[in-house]
């Protein structure tokens, strides 16, 4: 009987407000991804233009072969996805993962979580839905030398956490190109600040600091009109109870912090009357990271 392995990898959510292209942190949606020894090379899951040779999951599979030295081989890849493509949650940074986790599980490579690491990240571009897509929880990273450093941050019990998805997408490339090349030597003391201090507050549960410091002077000023409602979205959540609001990545989906388990039943009938058929997703972080199941 032909081999196979099964991944399960968490879907992500990067910046958190003042941690652009560093802080991230996994939650309990997941895509899975079954490998199999096969005579031809495969893709199932996935709609026919997203199931040839530049599927994430195989780049990821061929990415992790030729890290170990190995020479290609065919595989099926079977992919069952929960987390919403192409919408702030990580979705690639998932299939990266799987892939490269999927090749050293199947084939025995024996590569370490540090290098597994070091391959998505040189494939997403950056750390911060990479590392806790892997590693699981809330993660801070930073590059050195082209090469992601890691550590994984205490992230308080009573954090929960509200994703709300709207129906259209936003492109990352895009919402990269509306970044200025530079920015006031202002703004960057004050998320340099911000993301200390949103550090200690994740740390602590100290909710009122959690407030004041997760706050954004980076991105967000710069993508917030690329998102149709995201005024609307932050108020209701704030106005329900939410600590602090961001925008997941580059968008679209948004997120919320609460404490309160009634937070996403309070918020949903204002959320639900919106244009663009937002998604209320309540979220808990995830600590376990990809794995073999
Ligand atoms: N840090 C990235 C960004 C995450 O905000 O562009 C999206 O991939």
């Amino acid at each position: 009987m032909s081999r196979s392995v099964r991944i399960r990898v968490p879907g992500t959510s990067a910046n958190l407000g003042p941690g652009f292209d560093s802080l991230g942190c996994a939650f309990s949606v997941y895509n899975y991804l079954t490998f199999c020894e096969a005579e031809k090379t495969e893709i199932e899951g996935c709609p026919p233009e997203f199931s040839g040779e530049d599927n994430l999951a195989l780049v990821a599979f061929r990415a992790a072969e030729k890290r170990a030295g190995r020479p290609a081989c065919h595989v099926k890849i079977q992919v069952q996805t929960h987390v919403p493509s192409a919408g702030g949650l990580g979705s690639s940074a998932t299939l990266l993962a799987g892939g490269a986790m999927g090749a050293n599980a199947l084939l025995g490579l024996g590569l370490d979580r540090k290098t597994l690491l070091d391959l998505v990240t040189e494939l997403e571009g950056h750390p911060d839905n990479a590392a806790p897509a892997l590693y699981g929880g809330l993660t801070a990273s930073m590059m050195d030398n082209g090469h992601p450093v890691t550590v994984s941050l205490p992230l308080h019990e009573s954090y929960r956490f509200c994703a709300f998805i709207p129906d259209f997408h936003t492109d990352t490339r895009a919402a990269r190109r509306v970044l200025p090349k530079s920015v006031p030597h202002r703004d960057a003391v004050y998320n340099v600040s911000h993301a200390l201090l949103l550090g200690a507050a994740f740390a602590s549960g100290d909710t009122e600091l959690l407030t004041l410091a997760l706050h954004d002077r980076l991105h967000e000023p710069y993508r917030r009109s690329l998102i149709e409602g995201y005024d609307a979205v932050e108020e209701a959540a704030l106005s329900r109870g939410a600590h602090a609001f961001f925008l997941s990545g580059s968008g679209s989906t948004l997120m919320a912090v609460y404490t309160d388990p009634e937070f996403p039943e309070r918020v949903l009938p204002q959320i639900s009357a919106m244009p663009h058929r937002w998604t209320v997703l309540p979220l808990l972080p995830d600590r376990d990271g990809a794995c073999v199941l």
